[in-house]
């Protein structure tokens, strides 16, 4: 049941009375609070349990709006916006006064982007202000792609959620640093690094922690309570079988290469062959293998370009080193 213009409005009216609305965006739902009300941006954290160092993203109604939130905007960063707008790209700006520390984690800098979702737009219509949301999940743990989701994981944490059906790319936004001489990507996401070069006709900076190759490195984020672990996919079958055999409730990423090989395991998915159908199941994949009572998961990378590098990015944090509880 997606939302009507009456839930947008009502909607509206809790964002201005300081309360906490899940919006669905093209890439994830949204936590999303006013970015001007301090109180309301703090119960973001709370709810999330997220730690307020850690910046939250501005969403705005339309690239015309990005002189209320940020300065010194480059050339590239406007270049970006007007060709990517509203879409998954998320740029981070120098702020504008207007944007509060709370809200930026204490930087100087603000992450601002306008959602490519008629249920976001009209809310920021109806609204009028900025909308500060991070994904609607825990923190570190799976992002939200369907509003069932949202209050499954956050319950009466929100205020009002707001159905805009499964979110159609599936993963977060791609984030790019346009502060500098060279817009670095520090978040791959739904815009792919081959668009962005092609737009900007030169090619992106890389961040240091954006493509780190070593899966140990990664503390882990975006991940489900099963543990996820990285193999080439010619060793899938072998390793979950092998994980089965030790007593594991495994789940398995089948390689669109295996699809219709026979695999022993606890729950199968088949990756679909095509990125942008991947990005849009991955998350909800790694739920349903927790919903099945998985507690591992076997899975491996795809080839890293357009969508697949976010994909691969967001595996390799799922596989990342937990924290020991
Ligand atoms: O697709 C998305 O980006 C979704 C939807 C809801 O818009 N949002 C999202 O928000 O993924 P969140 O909070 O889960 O991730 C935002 C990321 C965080 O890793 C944060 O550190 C980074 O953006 N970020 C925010 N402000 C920043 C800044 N000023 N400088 C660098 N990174 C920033
Ligand atoms: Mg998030």
């Amino acid at each position: 049941m997606t939302a009507q213009t009456t839930d947008i409005n009502t909607a509206a009216g809790v964002l201005r009375a300081g309360g906490l609305v899940a919006v669905p965006t093209e890439t994830v739902y949204g936590l999303g609070a006013n970015v001007e009300d301090a109180a309301a941006v703090a119960r973001v954290f709370q709810v999330k349990g997220r730690p307020p160092s850690h910046p939250l993203i501005v969403h705005i109604g339309g690239a015309e709006q990005l002189v209320d939130w940020a300065e010194d905007v480059s050339e590239a960063a406007r270049l970006l916006a007007e060709h990517f707008w509203p879409g998954p790209l998320t740029l981070v700006l120098r702020r504008s006064r207007r944007v509060p520390l709370e809200v930026t984690g204490g930087l100087q800098t603000v992450a601002v982007r306008v959602p490519d979702h008629p249920i976001a737009l009209a809310l920021l219509a109806g609204f009028g202000g900025g909308i500060a949301a991070p994904s609607a999940n825990r923190f570190g743990s799976v992002s939200p792609t369907t509003a069932h989701h949202v209050r499954t994981e956050l319950g009466p944490g929100v205020d009002f959620v707001l159905d805009g059906g499964p979110c159609e790319v599936g993963v977060e936004s791609t984030i790019v640093d346009a502060t500098g001489e060279i817009p670095t990507i520090l978040r791959p996401g739904g815009v792919t690094c081959e668009d962005l070069e092609a737009v900007l006709g030169r090619p992106l900076g890389v961040d240091s922690t954006s493509r780190v190759r070593v899966p140990g490195q990664h503390p882990s984020h975006y991940a489900p309570r099963a543990r996820v672990i990285l193999v080439e996919p010619e060793n899938v079958i072998a390793e979950a079988e092998l994980a089965l055999e030790r007593g594991h409730q495994t789940g398995v990423f089948l390689p669109p290469s295996l699809a219709d090989v026979p695999v022993k395991a606890h729950a199968v998915v088949t990756v679909p062959s095509s990125m942008a159908a991947y990005a849009r199941e991955l998350y909800g994949f790694l739920r349903d293998l927790d919903q099945q009572g998985c507690d591992l998961i076997v899975a491996s990378l795809p080839p890293e370009q357009g969508l697949g590098l976010a994909i691969a990015n967001r595996l390799r944090r799922a596989a990342g080193p937990r924290p020991s509880h």
